[in-house]
């Protein structure tokens, strides 16, 4: 009984701390692993680096791993092929793949859908990171999950 009373004690505390400061438990930093965006991208690509440029100018904490195969990540985490980009990202337990606005993530986290994850398909020329002048493809800003699709956004 003891033991067990120490055991809640000890897994509550840092509860009963972030209510003491009137604090979201994750900003105590129980939940930080979830909040980095782990992008996953080839050695020998560019605009991944910019898009990833573009999270970081948006806020967020990312951190780059090289792979020179993605295609297993991309398989393990429901990105079929007409959802492929260049980078896979996993955020708080969703997929990001490709060119996505950081807006758009940042909605996605907000909302929390029952999804897998969001996608920009290709590499759209005027998407984060595929800026090249005032040169814009439309393109649409996909929320998938296993059996589903649907559109998130238009650009
Ligand atoms: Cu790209
Ligand atoms: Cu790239």
């Amino acid at each position: 009984m003891i033991i067990t009373r120490r055991a809640f004690l000890g897994a509550s505390a840092l509860g009963i701390l972030s209510l003491a400061l009137g604090l979201p438990y994750q900003v105590l930093g129980a939940a930080d692993a979830d909040q980095v965006l782990q992008v996953y991208k080839t050695p020998w690509c560019g605009c991944c680096a910019a898009w990833v440029a573009h999270m970081r100018a948006a806020g967020f904490t990312v951190k780059v791993e090289e792979r020179e195969d993605l295609a297993p990540l991309k398989v393990q985490h429901g990105i079929s092929a007409d959802l492929q980009s260049c980078h896979t990202a996993i955020i708080d337990g969703y997929a990001i793949e490709g060119h996505v606005p950081a807006v758009e993530v940042k909605r996605l986290l907000a909302e929390r859908p029952q999804a897998m994850g969001l996608a920009v398909p290709g590499m759209p020329v005027g998407s984060p990171g595929m800026e090249q002048g005032d040169i814009r493809d439309p393109y649409n800003v996909i929320l998938f999950a296993k059996n589903s699709r649907k559109v998130f956004a238009r650009y």
